[in-house]
C-alpha cells in the first residue's frame, strides 16, 4: 500500500505545456480518478507517475520517498492499460503468472526443458500456480485458465489483464482507460468489478478516464483536468454538486447541467435571460441549475420559459428538451435546456412553451469568467425577474 504524492508536476513538448504544475495527493487506499476531456494530459501524468516518461519539473513520491530517479519495474506499481497487452501465444493461466515468474525464478529456472529440472524450481513453480488460482478465483475466470487471449470475450481479457497486474501485490495500481474498449453494457459491468476489487484489495488505485460517469461511480475522490491543469479534487458528490467553476459544472454530469445567462442588479435582484434591457450597475453572471433540480410549469409567472423541442422518455425519467424563450447563448441562439420529469408527469406537447421551476435549490452562481460565485445571502435572495 502507498500514498501518492505528485507534487509541482511540469511537462513540455516543445513549446508545448502539456502539464502546468500538477499538484495532487493521494491517499494511501484511496481511488482517485483523473477525468478530464481528451488531449487533457492524464495519460502523461500517469506515464510520469509509472515513471514510464520523464517530468519537465517537479517530484513524485511514494510513501514519502522520491521515485523519479526509479526505473519502472523499481517503483513497484502495477499498470493497466486500454489495450490489455497480452501474450496471444500463452494461456490465461501462463500469462497471469508471467510477472510472478520473471521475478520468482532466475533466467535459467525458466528454461523451457533444463529449468523444472533445477532445483527449487519445482516448489517455486508450485506457489505460483497457487497464487495464479487465488487471483483468478478473485476475479472470478478460474474456469478460463487454460484458455489463449484469442478465445475471450473483451471483458474477460480485461479480466486478466487485471489478474496479471494484481499478482504482484504492487504498491498501486495506476489504470489508463482500462475499460474503454469494451461495450457500453460492459464498461458498466466492469465499472462495479473494479470498484469492489478495490475494496477487497484495500491498494491505493490512481485510473484515468474522461467518462465521468466511471469517474463518478467508481472513485472515493475525483480530480477533474483541463488543458493540463486540475481544477478541482472532491468527492463525488462535492465535485457535482459544487464545483469550483463553471467548466467542471459542465463536465460533470449527464445530461448536462443548464447554464443560462443572468444579470445581478445593483439593488440585488436577478434577472435570468438576455432579452431585457442592460442597467447602470448590472453584473453579468451566470446561473447553473441540474436537469432534475428544475420542473415545469405553467408558462405565465415562470422566471425562465422555454419552448419544448424534443422528448426523450428513458422508461424511469422523461427528458424534457427546451429553447429557451428569454435567452440566447453568445452565439444568438435560444439556450438549450433539460429538465428531468417522468413519464407519469405527463408529456407536453412538442412546440409548446413551458416555465421552468428552479426554486427547489438555490441555482448555483458563476461569475462572467467561469469562477464560482458565492450564493446570494438568504437576506438579499431576490425574487427572480423575468424579462
Ligand atoms: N510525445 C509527445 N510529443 C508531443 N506531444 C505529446 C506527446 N505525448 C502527448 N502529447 C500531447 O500532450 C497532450 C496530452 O496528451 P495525453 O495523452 O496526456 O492526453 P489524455 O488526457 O490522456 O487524452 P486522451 O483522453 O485522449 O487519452 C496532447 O495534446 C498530446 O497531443
Ligand atoms: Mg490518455
Amino acid at each position: 500500500m502507498a500514498a501518492i504524492d505528485i507534487e509541482g508536476i511540469t511537462r513540455q513538448f516543445g513549446q508545448t505545456e502539456v502539464l502546468k504544475r500538477i499538484d495532487l495527493a493521494i491517499g494511501d487506499g484511496e481511488f482517485m480518478t483523473l477525468v478530464g476531456p481528451s488531449g487533457c494530459g492524464k495519460s502523461t501524468l500517469l506515464r510520469i507517475v509509472a515513471g514510464l516518461e520523464q517530468q519537465t519539473g517537479g517530484a513524485v513520491r511514494i510513501d514519502g520517498q522520491p521515485v523519479d530517479g526509479l526505473r519502472p519495474r523499481d517503483r513497484d506499481l502495477a499498470m493497466v492499460f486500454q489495450s490489455y497487452a497480452l501474450y496471444p501465444h500463452l494461456t490465461v493461466a501462463e500469462n497471469i503468472a508471467v510477472p510472478l515468474r520473471m521475478r520468482r525464478l532466475a533466467s535459467h529456472q525458466r528454461w523451457p526443458l533444463i529449468g523444472p529440472l533445477m532445483p527449487g524450481t519445482r516448489r517455486q513453480t508450485r506457489d505460483i500456480a497457487a497464487q495464479v488460482m487465488a487471483t483468478a478465483a478473485m476475479l472470478g475466470i478460474e474456469h478460463l485458465l487454460s484458455r489463449r487471449p484469442g478465445q475471450l470475450s473483451g471483458g474477460q481479457r480485461q479480466r486478466v489483464a487485471l489478474g496479471r497486474a494484481m499478482v504482484r501485490k504492487p504498491r498501486a495500481f495506476l489504470m489508463d482507460e482500462p475499460l474503454s474498449n469494451l461495450d457500453a453494457k460492459l464498461r458498466v459491468h466492469m465499472r462495479t468489478e473494479i470498484a469492489q476489487l478495490h475494496r477487497r484489495l484495500g491498494t491505493t488505485f490512481l485510473y484515468v478516464t474522461h467518462d465521468q460517469a466511471e469517474a463518478m461511480t467508481m472513485s472515493d475522490r475525483i480530480a477533474v483536468m483541463m488543458d493540463g491543469a486540475i481544477l478541482q479534487v472532491d468527492s463525488p458528490d462535492r465535485v457535482y454538486d459544487d464545483p469550483a467553476c463553471i467548466r467542471v459544472a459542465e463536465f460533470i454530469g449527464s445530461p448536462r447541467i443548464n447554464i443560462l445567462p443572468a444579470r445581478l442588479r445593483a439593488d440585488g435582484r436577478m434577472v435570468i435571460g438576455t432579452t431585457h434591457d442592460a442597467m447602470a450597475g448590472d453584473r453579468a453572471v451566470r446561473i447553473g441549475f441540474r436537469p432534475e433540480h428544475a420542473s415545469l410549469t405553467a408558462p405565465d409567472h415562470a422566471a425562465i420559459r422555454g419552448r419544448v423541442s424534443h422528448l426523450e422518455n428513458l422508461g424511469s425519467d422523461l427528458l424534457v428538451h427546451l429553447l429557451a424563450e428569454t435567452a440566447r447563448g453568445a452565439d444568438g441562439q435560444p439556450v438549450a435546456m433539460v429538465v428531468r420529469s417522468t413519464p407519469e408527469q405527463g408529456r407536453p406537447a412538442i412546440g409548446s412553451v413551458a416555465g421552468i421551476d428552479i426554486s427547489r435549490r438555490p441555482p448555483l452562481l458563476f461569475d462572467a469568467d467561469g469562477t464560482r460565485m458565492a450564493p446570494l445571502r438568504h437576506a438579499r435572495r431576490p425574487e427572480m425577474a423575468h424579462g
